[in-house]
């Protein structure tokens, strides 16, 4: 089979990253919004991986189409959630909606509804499941996902909870899914392909979804050096929960679907050692083709501070995702659509930043069919 890698049609980048920034934009935000989010298209999917503790045979195959259409696509689908070091997780919430739209007085009559969540304090963990990738390692793959123990560091055998002190320190990463397991691995199952011998369980689904957190970013109190990686760069991100799931690591692009365009949003994320306090948000999807290597990058940021934080990301029904960081967010079991609201309406105007992505590529199969 033969592949044409030059079919995306790349013109609409001309019309990418339209924004609005706030008139000053030396002071820290706490509304990044992204919007016209979701297209119609496909990633590159993990098809196989093989003999994959052989250095020189590492094998990953990338050539699947996965299709997608609709609000939020590819971030549409199930999501995991990758931290990163210097964090402590004080609470996390996983939330769902039939319909929310930012501003749109017709959802004020729905209300979310939590499907997961963790309570550093009372210890209360459902329907999430604490995962890192510190497991077998493969040449090509790197280090396969593992239970985590309640450090958020040490892998396990068992499923454990995050215990209360929880601070991870840089460089160092875990991930939470849910609790619900995975078919067996293969193309046309509900997981796709996926490492063999992991803990594979499905992320958090939905169209409209939203993910609220109340951690702590302190700073790395140990110098600088460079033995240790990110070094007091912190991130929170959501991932297509696919990528841990074959590699989050790979020393071969191939072995994930990143750059395949299965999507990525980093949340709250350092982005470099000059601007460890300020929190970007970035958008890895190539719903304008050409942005995959860097993501649109918020353009403001929300100030990382000493004390707990509190916030998240909404993704709407109507294409809108929102990084917000409120310290009013509540994690009840059901939260209306008006507290939801609330969560970003306090939030002065010129505290808030929009990046209008333009509008979806279109895409066509690279596939060329054979004679
Ligand atoms: C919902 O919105 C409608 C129309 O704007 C308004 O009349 C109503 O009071 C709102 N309800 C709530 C619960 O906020
Ligand atoms: C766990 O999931 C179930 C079913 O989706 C839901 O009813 C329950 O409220 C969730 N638990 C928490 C603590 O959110
Ligand atoms: C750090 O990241 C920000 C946000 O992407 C960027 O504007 C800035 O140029 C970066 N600084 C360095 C030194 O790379
Ligand atoms: C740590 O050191 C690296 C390499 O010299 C540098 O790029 C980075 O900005 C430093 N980070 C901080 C927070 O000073
Ligand atoms: C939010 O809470 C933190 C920690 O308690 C505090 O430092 C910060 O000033 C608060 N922010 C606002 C806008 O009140």
């Amino acid at each position: 089979m033969k592949f044409d890698t030059s079919v995306l049609l790349g013109l609409a980048s001309l019309l990418a990253g339209i924004s609005q920034a706030a008139d000053d934009e030396s002071q820290g935000s706490n509304r990044l919004e992204f919007s016209n989010i979701g297209y119609t298209g496909y990633y590159e999917d993990v098809q196989e991986l093989k003999h994959i503790w052989q250095e020189k045979k590492c094998l990953c195959k990338r050539s699947r189409e996965a299709w997608f259409h609709g609000t939020n696509a590819p971030l549409s689908e199930y999501l995991s959630i990758q931290v990163r070091g210097p964090v402590a997780l004080k609470q996390f919430g996983y939330y769902h909606a039939d319909y929310f739209a930012i501003g749109d007085p017709y959802s004020n009559s729905t209300s979310w509804t939590r499907g997961g969540y963790y309570n550093s304090v009372s210890g209360l963990a459902e329907n999430v499941t604490f995962l890192n990738n510190y497991g077998a390692q493969s040449p090509c793959l790197g280090g396969a996902l593992a239970y985590t123990e309640d450090d958020g560091m040490a892998n396990s055998e068992i499923a454990h909870t995050l215990k209360g002190d929880n601070l991870i320190p840089s460089g160092r990463e875990y991930s939470i899914y849910s609790n619900k397991l995975c078919p067996h691995s293969g193309v046309k199952n509900g997981c796709g392909v996926y490492r063999h011998g992991i803990p594979a369980y499905y992320g958090f689904y939905g169209k409209t979804k939203m993910f609220l957190f109340e951690f702590e970013m302190p700073h790395d109190s140990r110098p600088n050096m460079t033995a240790i990686p990110y070094y007091d760069l912190p991130a929170i991100s959501l991932l297509n929960d696919r990528i841990p799931r074959t590699s989050l690591n790979p020393t071969n692009e191939l072995c994930n679907c990143v750059t395949g365009g299965c999507g990525v949003y980093n949340v709250f994320e350092a982005k470099n050692g000059t601007e460890n306090n300020h929190l970007y948000s970035t958008l890895f999807t190539n719903q304008v083709g050409g942005q995959l290597a860097t993501g649109f990058v918020s353009d403001g940021w929300i100030e990382r501070t000493d004390g707990v934080m509190r916030g998240g990301v909404i993704m709407d029904s109507a294409g809108n995702i929102v990084t917000f960081m409120n310290n009013n967010t509540i994690f009840d079991a059901s939260i209306s659509a008006s507290d939801v609201e609330s969560f970003l309406s306090q939030i002065p105007q010129d505290q808030s930043i929009s990046t209008q992505i333009a509008a979806a590529v279109p895409v066509s199969s690279t596939k060329t069919k054979k004679k």
